[in-house]
């Protein structure tokens, strides 16, 4: 799986994604050691607070379906002019289960930038801060 197709199965989640809203769709496409890919959409709620973003839909199918370690890339499309970085909740909580996770933010003609989630969340909070 390229980063492009990966990107583009984060694409063709819009179709999916619950927004009368914000009318903003973002799909999302997680990547697995061993290839398989979990996807998510954005899934808004009436009580705007309990939208859940699509990559939290992604991970907590991963999650959810035994699939917890292994993780080497996120992609996330949005349809703006401006790449669609994961917000910060999202940060959160990719980090505590892959804190060096490529992160593949699209925006809405097709291009994409690369950044690690150490760099988007520096100094995070994670699991072994407890220990
Ligand atoms: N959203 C995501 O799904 N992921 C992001 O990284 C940024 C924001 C969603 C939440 C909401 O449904 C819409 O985009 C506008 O904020």
């Amino acid at each position: 799986m390229t980063d492009q197709e990966l990107v583009k199965r984060a694409f063709e989640m819009h179709r999916f994604s619950y927004v009368p809203y914000s009318h903003f769709p973002v799909g999302a496409a997680l990547l697995t050691g061993d290839g398989r890919v979990f996807t998510g959409c954005n899934v808004e709620n009436a009580a705007y607070g309990s939208t859940v973003c699509a990559e939290r839909t992604a991970l907590l199918k991963a999650v959810s379906e035994g699939c917890r370690e292994g993780w080497t890339a996120i992609a996330i499309a949005g349809q703006g002019a401006d790449f669609c970085w994961p917000c910060g909740a999202c940060r959160q909580m990719l980090y505590e289960f892959a804190p060096d996770l490529r992160v593949l933010a699209a925006r809405g003609d097709g291009q994409y930038a690369e950044a690690r989630l150490s760099e988007l969340l520096p100094h995070g909070f994670g699991p072994r801060s407890l220990e």
